[in-house]
């Protein structure tokens, strides 16, 4: 009786798990979805400062969801290539590259005067069947990557700007390197391989080491800063460090502690962007959680301008209609900027509000009920 319970139960909570959308079915948008350009939008703001602001785009909504375009090409300056440019979607197999996804959204960006972050050449996930259950020599891993690195960095040579060449390194626990195939294969060396690769494809592009869980001050955040200050030290050419942000409002980093990894690693000559920024909520509505949301995003974009070595402020996509939190974190969502219907939340005005010294823009703004009054 009670088996039969468990797997009944086993059944239905399986079966409540959100399909990871490949088509526009998959989606199931609305017929009525639109985007109400604002008036003062997030990239007028930080071009402005000189900054990016960006976000993380997909091309499934791209293609499919009007709305998803209208608002990107209005509110960034920038944008990440969210799954498109990983190791497993744009080289299948080890003959075969497909561009089709990444050249829908960096035309998308050329089209729309938007700079694009390149993500990422050298990751644990996301990587092909062939290299999972390769048996290479250290030799054969090594061409391997270099062959990747050099012909996905030179194809888009003048039209990505920056890379993540390597992402999520570090191990967690010990806060040694992250076992992986990368690590396994190619050698302890396979970092400063990677960003010296992709460096003779592309002597112009901005170089990154991207992270998460670092973004403070704490053991890890030390180990990323004396990975790249080793890096220096070799003569590797790295110019930056991305902090993911993936959040929830529990785990928030201090914003002080923010500020001051922030500027050390400026004083090593590097640049930080904020790479990937979410700060998830639990899906039971309460007014209360919003505006702490909004906090975290004010105080974090706030460090950030603040920061001369923070140059840009990217969030992993922009509405809660297209979002991978609810995937990867069931139960929790509302993550971003926009809802689902594409109306800007108090985290978008908390953005603009650290954007804009000068002025402090409201919800009402857009004929929105709000008594978020600081
Ligand atoms: C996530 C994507 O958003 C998902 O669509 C995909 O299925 C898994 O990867 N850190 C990263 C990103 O560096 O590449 C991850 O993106 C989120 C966590």
């Amino acid at each position: 009786m009670w088996l039969l319970l468990l797997a009944f139960l086993l059944v239905t909570c399986k079966a409540k798990e959100p399909v990871y959308p490949e088509s526009c079915e998959d989606l199931g948008l609305p017929d009525d979805l639109a985007y109400t350009q604002s008036s003062l939008a997030l990239r007028e703001l930080a071009d402005a400062r000189e900054m990016g602001v960006g976000a993380a785009v997909s091309a499934l909504p791209l293609d499919c969801d009007p709305a998803y375009g209208d608002a990107l090409g209005h509110e960034f300056n920038m944008l990440t290539t969210e799954n498109a440019l990983k190791f497993g979607p744009v080289h299948p197999e080890p003959e075969r590259y497909d561009f089709d996804a990444a050249d829908a959204i960096i035309g998308f960006a050329e089209a729309h005067a938007m700079q694009v972050r390149g993500h990422a050449l050298v990751w644990h996930q996301m990587n092909p069947e062939w290299i999972d259950q390769a048996d290479f020599t250290r030799e054969e891993w090594g061409e391997t990557l270099r062959a990747h690195i050099t012909t996905v960095v030179g194809y888009y040579k003048g039209r990505v700007q920056v890379w993540d060449v390597v992402n999520e390194a570090m191990g967690d626990g010990a806060h040694d390197l992250r076992k992986t195939v990368w690590l396994e294969g190619v050698g302890p060396d396979y970092i400063d391989k990677a960003f010296a690769w992709a460096h003779a494809a592309n002597p112009d592009a901005l170089l990154f080491y991207n992270d998460y869980g670092a973004e403070g001050l704490n053991a890890k955040s030390d180990k990323v800063y004396e990975l790249v200050k080793g890096m220096l030290d070799r003569g590797v050419p790295v110019h930056g460090v991305g902090l993911q942000m993936h959040l929830s409002i529990e785990d928030a980093p201090d914003s002080e502690d923010v500020r001051a990894n922030m500027q050390r690693l400026g004083d090593l000559g590097l640049q930080v962007h904020i790479t990937e920024m979410d700060v998830r909520l639990p899906n039971d509505p309460d007014p209360e959680l919003d505006e702490k949301q909004a906090e975290v995003y004010r105080q974090m974009m706030a460090v950030c301008v603040d920061a001369p070595s923070c140059t840009a402020f990217v969030t992993w996509g922009f509405t809660d209609r297209h979002s991978w939190i609810p995937y990867f974190f069931p139960g929790e969502g509302e993550a971003l900027l926009f809802d689902a219907a594409y109306q800007p939340k108090l985290t978008y005005v908390a953005l603009q509000d650290a954007l804009s010294p000068a002025r402090i823009p409201r919800p009402e703004d857009y004929g929105a009920e709000c008594d978020c009054e600081p």
